[in-house]
């Protein structure tokens, strides 16, 4: 992908990218990072990016120190999604990203916004989505989101046949009943990840197979249905995962 590139339209494909290796594909994800920042902060001074949980900080992130990036200091860094446990607990999506990424780079402090865990999850949810007006903006028109996908086709903590796959107005929401533990997570919505500039999605492994291949289908699971109206759609994937998909090689 080239920082030269225009956003694309809303009927603009998903691109796929299949990777033999997990090095070869965190070597790109992370390249490509790098360049939607340089994008972003040549255009609008700064660069902001939303991050999940699971195994993306842990096979992208190391990549992103040795790519060079000479922008940590206009980075904003928010989370997709985020389980309500204490910052420090192993379970905790900022804890996993603090010790891979924000501990060895120089983003300013005060430009890393977490979801407050220390409240219920309702109550973080309305936080962070003030939290999210304020400095993104409304719509959030993120630079960059950084999504996994389950092997169910959940993405963020949007679960299949979820009635939060109807949310229409909030771009942060709670969830109580998530079947991933832990059940309270604060998300965004799919307005908020439809907002985006881009999105990538990073999914490896054969558990991952069939729901990549129902992304691409006609009853996308809600991995599927992140299509920002006005951006584009990258999936970082490797031969287990893709192993499925048909029309893509
Ligand atoms: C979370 C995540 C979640 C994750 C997927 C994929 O906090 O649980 O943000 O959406 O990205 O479950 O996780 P894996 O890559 O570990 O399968």
């Amino acid at each position: 992908m080239s920082p030269q590139n225009n956003l694309a339209q809303n009927d603009t494909p998903a691109q796929v990218r299949i990777f033999d290796s997990h090095t070869a594909l965190a070597k790109a994800a992370a390249h490509d990072i790098a360049m939607c920042a340089a994008e972003a902060v040549a255009a609008r001074g700064r660069f902001t990016v939303a991050v999940s949980g699971g195994s993306l900080p842990k096979l992208v992130f190391p990549a992103l120190p040795a790519g060079g990036i000479d922008t940590w200091a206009a980075w904003r860094i928010f989370w997709a999604d985020e389980r309500i446990v204490p910052p420090t607990h192993p379970d905790s999506n900022f804890a996993l990203t603090q010790k891979i990424l924000l501990d060895h780079v120089p983003i300013p402090p005060e430009q890393i916004f977490p979801v407050d865990t220390t409240l219920p999850a309702a109550q973080a949810a309305d936080k962070y989505q003030i939290v999210i007006e304020t400095e993104v903006g409304r719509p959030p028109r993120f630079d960059l989101i950084l999504l996994g996908m389950g092997p169910d086709g959940h993405t963020g903590s949007l679960f299949p046949g979820h009635s939060l796959l109807s949310e229409a107005a909030r771009f942060v929401a709670p969830v109580f009943d998530s079947p991933k533990p832990p059940p309270e997570r604060v998300t965004l919505t799919l307005p908020a990840l439809n907002a985006a500039r881009r999105v990538f999605f990073i999914v490896t492994g054969p558990a991952k197979a069939d729901s990549l291949a129902a992304v691409f289908g006609k009853k996308p699971p809600p991995a599927g249905r992140v299509r920002p109206v006005a951006g584009q759609v990258v999936w970082y994937v490797d031969r287990a995962a893709a192993a499925k998909i048909s029309s893509a090689g």
